[in-house]
């Protein structure tokens, strides 16, 4: 008797020990303690052997007991089932997921996409070349041997490791790696980044993109200079826009000009743009100087080409009227996102 007495008196001390290390389960709880072979029924099931005297006693110390289990079950029960509503309340099953935004091509891409491939359709193929350069590929083999005062004319990042590497300054570095391992009919195109040695503002940076072209055939002239190049701006900026050749000078090219198309943003009137003069350059282009390509042991007698470059900052501020040449840079994705549908 004496032992179903401890035993009693133990239940509580050990449902409360329990709870503490299985908070999380009510049911294994219910099962252990109140199911129909739980504890409970088992001391309950004991009665029988409590003489008649005592039956008082056990009676009220065990529905004391049992109160005490169930109470615990509910507030078990309740908080577990509180925890599992709770955190299924918390998230609206029926609303529309998170939308996932999809990056934008930079307008320097579209616009270089663009330009290829009008060249392209002519029959122009892509050559591409290194960024880091040494002196004969910038300068030497475009004509302009050390001490010529035209280097001046563009500001060289030079390489402190070794002064004969620089950051291009031009892509027409990569016409000289294209007539190092070509031969005639050469038909290309090469995009790429240039370095100068310019102070950051809105209309000048220390690098920026240009798309040189380069082609060397049998009776190359001026007039297929002009012509392909009358094309590229139709299919570039639309049939009315008029273009201008002046006369220039570039090392590589004799003779040299420079084109400008009628102002896009103003058409022609004047604005900040065109400095109110109703044109605006967009590329250097010439004749390639035979010294270029006797370079290359290209004979100067039989062969002739045309070369242009062409800055595309300058092409995709007068289509998209961006007027501060530093956002192409600074990665704001409110001036990002506003270029989409394009290629
Ligand atoms: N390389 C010249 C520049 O950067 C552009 C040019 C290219 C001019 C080809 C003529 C021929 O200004």
């Amino acid at each position: 008797m004496e032992e179903l007495l401890q035993q009693i008196k133990n239940i509580k001390q050990e449902v409360t020990a329990y709870i503490a290390n299985h908070a999380d389960d009510a049911e294994a709880f219910r099962i252990k303690y109140l199911g129909t072979k739980g504890l409970v029924k088992n001391i309950m099931g004991e009665m029988k052997n409590v003489p008649n005297e005592k039956k008082k006693e056990f009676g009220l110390l065990l529905n004391e007991v049992k109160q005490f289990v169930e109470d615990k079950y509910n507030s078990l029960k309740q908080s577990t089932q509180q925890t599992d509503t709770n955190t299924f309340n918390l998230i609206d099953w029926s609303l529309p997921g998170n939308p996932i935004t999809v990056g934008t091509r930079h307008p320097l891409s579209i616009v270089r996409n663009q330009i290829v491939s009008i060249f392209k359709r002519l029959g122009f193929a892509v050559a591409e070349g290194p960024e880091i350069e040494d002196d004969w590929h910038n300068f030497g083999a475009m004509n302009l041997p050390e001490d010529h005062p035209a280097r001046d004319m563009q500001d060289t990042f030079y390489i402190n490791k070794n002064p004969d590497w620089l950051l291009r300054t031009h892509t027409s570095s990569v016409q000289a790696r294209v007539m190092e391992n070509q031969k005639p009919p050469i038909r290309v195109i090469c995009p790429g980044r240039v370095y100068r040695n310019e102070t950051i503002s809105a209309r000048a940076h220390c690098f920026f993109h240009q798309i040189e072209g380069l082609y060397i055939d049998e009776n190359v002239s001026f007039a297929d200079l002009k012509q392909t190049l009358y094309f590229f701006v139709q299919e570039m900026f639309g049939k009315e826009t008029k273009v201008r050749f002046r006369p220039s000078y570039f090392p590589f090219t004799e003779p040299s000009a420079e084109m400008d198309i009628s102002c896009l943003i103003c058409g022609g009137d004047g604005c900040n743009v065109c400095k109110h003069t109703g044109w605006v350059e967009i590329l250097g282009s010439g004749m390639v100087h035979p010294k270029v390509l006797e370079n290359f042991n290209i004979d100067s007698n039989k062969y002739t080409g045309f070369a242009f470059g062409m800055g595309v900052e300058r092409i995709c501020q007068l289509k998209y009227r961006v007027n501060d040449l530093r956002l192409y840079s600074q990665n704001d994705i409110r001036f990002l996102k506003q270029f989409t549908g394009a290629i």
